[in-house]
């Protein structure tokens, strides 16, 4: 059953179903003495309650396709597929099977939780030097080899209970006869079509062609019978309909057309592994996140650790010296990702990054009074900045199986390479390597070693999507797209619950705030309360320079499980789509 509630949240906490308007600075009180900051409200929160099973993603109609399986008896893991096929005709700038991602899935109540890692790969011809420096992100050759159809095969055979097929179906449905566009997936198409550097890309601007007229409007139907076509062979023939046969043809007939590397081998070869998930805990909670190749686990974990040493809740989440020792964790943690962490099939990388003795070394150098400045922290330079495409969505079936999934095409329609005839997109994975190496510059290049570019190496990813359990019971799911800031916005939501008991909509919707060592400037969502200059003024006298560009980060799609009922409460961040909706089965 499915409750969707509209509402509005004035300036405090949300009711558990209501639409909240996302509440920019919602009030935070844990404590009677607590900065209490008026909202500036922007997008909305949608909130469900259901208990039974939960699936909220950026999408609704992918989301429904996740709940048609919920409702034929299948489990989380088989609503999670059909969701991911789904997300590839229904949000084509993120949802993908030319990609790849990370998938956690906590099997049952009291089992260990599993990361199912998908990770594009280089291709065995790809060299450390092979991007000049301004080379574009766009073409065949920023490709890595899709993980996405093997992931969802390898999560599907350990986990899956319906058969595959029908976890293929209502993408074909989708894709066959079309769905009508929402007013955000329609600017998302107009924008990408407009873009002077989609220009050569004649196949995607063909697919994504505006049916009336000359730009997509909401309510228009996207129909995408190539793709429906490359999905029905995926039904049929299993993942091997994707990674040989005339799908993969048509991949290295694109590669050979565009200068690209993936080869037939390279297709055959890939493989998606089941990893260990990083485990750490915080106030007791467990949490779970993915591995290596993804970043994002040592570094949540790592500043989760920091930030247990510090008692925020007595602060506050809004006062300036929380926000401070936010900061100061982030910033030290990016900085360690970039010393530390690449593939760990091709690096080792040190145990002592989620301990909590490291934790307490780093959080004793932390001054309470003073931003550290980032290159006196190491004389580095600059990383990148990363633009916003990626999707995450979290399902949480009826007995309690859990999966937070996180994957991508890397940049909004990846390499913007339609496989000609089978319609779908490439990634652009490996702009996710450090390009060049030994180069690291002001313009943001980093050429550390450990995420360089080898042949069949994964690419250092900050895809973070994670489960919270207490006593092995699923407490949290959450996860978020948006590059480097992806692994604040999961710390922020983790400590808006677990450090400041905020309920769900308000934990989504409260600002975020992102550092990432270098550049050294704090990144945070617009705040319009005059109540914040004070805020930013401290924050500003203690040495931190912050952004004063308004900015909107991730897309935090997540569940809360409420530990005495039972009860799953879901909310859909509206931070991309205008009418996502969590639902209830
Ligand atoms: O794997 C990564 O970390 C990036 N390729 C994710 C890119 C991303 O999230 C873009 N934005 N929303």
């Amino acid at each position: 059953m499915n409750r969707v509630v509209a509402g509005r949240c004035a300036s405090g906490r949300c009711g558990a179903l209501a639409v909240a308007r996302v509440c920019w600075l919602a009030a935070m009180t844990v404590a009677a003495n607590l900065l209490v900051l008026h909202a500036s409200c922007g997008a909305e929160v949608r909130t469900a309650a259901s208990s039974g099973g939960m699936i909220v993603s950026v999408s609704t109609p992918a989301s429904e396709a996740g709940r048609s399986l919920l409702r034929q008896g299948g489990n989380a893991v088989d609503a999670a597929v059909a969701t991911a096929f789904a997300l590839a005709v229904t949000y084509p700038p993120a949802g993908n099977i030319g990609g790849g991602g990370f998938m956690l899935v906590l099997p049952a109540a009291g089992k260990s939780p599993v990361c199912v890692e998908y990770r594009e790969t280089a291709p065995a011809a790809a060299t450390e030097r092979m991007f000049a420096l301004d080379e574009s992100r766009c073409g065949a050759k920023v490709a890595g080899v899709p993980g996405t159809v093997r992931g969802l095969g390898l999560a599907h055979r350990e986990f899956g209970r319906l058969p595959w097929p029908r976890l293929v179906a209502p993408a074909i449905q989708l894709a066959d006869e079309g769905f009508a566009v929402d007013r955000s997936l329609a600017n998302s198409l107009n924008g990408i079509l407009r873009d002077k550097e989609s220009g050569p890309f004649t196949e995607m601007t063909r697919a994504f062609a505006p049916p009336n007229g000359d730009q997509w409007r909401a309510g228009d139907r996207l129909v995408q019978p190539d793709l429906g076509r490359t999905l029905r062979r995926i039904a049929h023939e299993g993942v091997e309909g994707f990674y040989a046969g005339p799908v993969a043809e048509a991949i290295v007939a694109e590669m050979k057309r565009g200068g690209g590397l993936i080869t037939a081998e390279d297709l055959a070869e890939y493989r998606a592994h089941l990893r260990a998930p990083i485990h750490g805990t915080y106030r007791g909670y467990d949490v779970f996140a993915p591995p290596p190749p993804s970043s994002g686990g040592i570094a949540l974990v790592q500043m989760l650790n920091v930030l247990e040493t510090f008692e925020l809740r007595g602060l506050g989440r809004d006062a300036p010296e929380t926000i401070h020792l936010t900061v100061e964790a982030m910033r030290r943690a990016y900085l360690d990702r970039a010393r530390y962490l690449g593939d760990s099939d091709f690096h080792a990388i040190p145990n002592f990054l989620t301990s909590k003795d490291y934790a307490i070394k780093l959080a004793g150098e932390i001054s309470r009074e003073r931003a550290t400045s980032s290159e006196a922290l190491a004389p580095d330079i600059p990383l990148a900045p990363e633009p916003d495409s990626t999707t995450h969505f979290s399902v949480v079936d009826r007995n309690g199986m859990a999966v937070a999934n996180t994957y991508t095409l890397e940049q909004g329609y990846g390499s913007r390479v339609m496989v000609r005839g089978a319609g779908f997109l490439l990634n652009n994975e490996m702009g996710d390597f450090n390009w060049v190496p030994g180069h690291t510059d002001r313009a943001g290049r980093i050429g550390t070693g450990p995420n360089r570019i080898a042949p069949g190496k994964r690419m250092l990813s900050s895809q973070t999507p994670v489960l919270v359990l207490a006593q092995g019971n699923p407490v949290l799911v959450t996860g978020s797209p948006g590059g480097r800031t992806i692994i604040n916005t999961v710390l922020g939501v983790v400590l808006n619950v677990l450090e400041f008991d905020m309920d769900l909509p308000t934990a989504v919707g409260a600002p975020r705030w992102h550092h990432q060592w270098l550049p050294d400037r704090v990144q945070h969502e617009s705040v319009t309360d005059p109540r914040f200059q004070p805020v930013r003024e401290s924050l500003e006298a203690m040495g931190h320079r912050l952004d004063r560009k308004p900015i909107r980060q991730g897309d935090a799609h997540s569940i809360l499980v409420d530990l005495r009922t039972g009860k799953r409460i879901g909310v859909a961040d509206g931070r991309t789509s205008d009418t996502a909706a969590p639902l209830g089965e």
